[in-house]
């Protein structure tokens, strides 16, 4: 399996990363258009592979997309990062420009490669992804999802210890759906378990609302402990995504992707889960929303719509 990661900042240096060490693609190309630094990021990986026990081969290039040609899955995470006090939706028109150009370039050379798109506000990249390059909706998929679940289940874990209970994120099973937006994303209190244990009959209302809360934020969060965005989550999300396709293992994992009547919502990108295998998207997984939840959804739907008028002439 050939991959691309487009982009070598952090998050797109990390997919590349975990990727190689993960040791089921053959070859993983990282291209960005600052010289030398995808090529600077792929050697700095590939010194690791005796240590590592890698035979992934990484390649680094300079804004030449005929070195991406064949790719089966190409992960965009092009763009500019949020800095503290940004919302990722204040980001939309310089990263559409930007994504827009790099789906071009990619989709010239790998014609049937699986897209995800990373890059922010990433419900919105991935519609106009989606809209301009016309390809099928199994083929182009956001991430956020894997990611704001991982949160999810770290901040579950550390409330349960608080209550007293040795909870590691491994322990939890949870999901987020929804935008990937810090206002209107949905971790689902209602479904999280601890080892099957329904989390609501072990935490109070108030150590539930304040996971949820820390999940809903965990990305500004460490935008202002870093002072840039994250980057070891998201690339590991993305990575993961990667191989739930290349080994068509059919992995339900929330995924920001196009609905068509699922969920009662129509043209639109959202979080919702889905099983992801060899053509990408291959089902969206629909389950009954119940109270507050689907109100809560609901509105994340207003909001991804309103984030989507604004694309303007991009989507032309
Ligand atoms: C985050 C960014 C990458 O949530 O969206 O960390």
């Amino acid at each position: 399996m050939k991959v691309t990661v487009v982009g070598a900042g952090n998050v797109g240096a990390t997919v590349a990363n975990v990727l190689a060490t993960k040791n089921f693609c053959s070859e993983v190309v990282l291209i960005d258009i600052k010289e030398g630094v995808s090529e600077g990021k792929a050697m700095d990986i590939m010194q690791t592979a005796h240590m590592l026990n890698f035979d992934t081969t990484v390649t680094g290039v300079t804004n030449d997309y005929a070195a991406t040609a064949g790719s089966q899955v190409v992960v965009i995470t092009s763009g500019i990062p949020r800095k503290p006090g940004m919302s990722r939706e204040d980001l939309i028109g310089t990263n559409a420009k930007i994504v827009k150009s790099v789906m071009d370039q990619a989709l010239k050379y790998s014609p049937d490669a699986i897209f995800i798109i990373i890059s922010n506000p990433m419900d919105a990249m991935t519609y106009l992804s989606l809209k301009d390059s016309k390809l099928p909706r199994n083929r182009v998929i956001g991430q956020g999802g894997m990611l704001d679940s991982s949160r999810f289940r770290y901040f579950l874990s550390k409330a349960l210890q608080k209550a007293g209970y040795p909870a590691t994120p491994t322990d939890i099973d949870g999901m987020v759906i929804g935008g990937h937006s810090d206002k209107t994303m949905v971790p689902l209190t209602s479904i999280a378990t601890y080892k099957g244990i329904p989390v609501k009959q072990l935490l109070t209302d108030e150590q539930l609302t304040e996971a949820v809360e820390s999940t809903k934020v965990g990305g500004a969060t460490l935008t202002k402990l870093l002072g840039t965005s994250a980057w070891y989550a998201p690339g590991a999300a993305a990575a993961a995504m990667v191989e739930a396709i290349a080994l068509d293992a059919k992995k339900l994992i929330p995924c920001c992707v196009y609905l068509d009547g699922e969920y009662g919502e129509k043209d639109l990108c959202i979080g919702v889960p889905v099983l992801l295998g060899k053509d990408g998207m291959e089902k969206i997984v629909e389950y009954k929303l119940e109270g507050d939840e689907k109100a809560k959804f609901d509105e994340s739907v207003k909001a991804a719509r309103d984030t989507n008028s604004k694309l303007g002439d991009a989507l032309k």
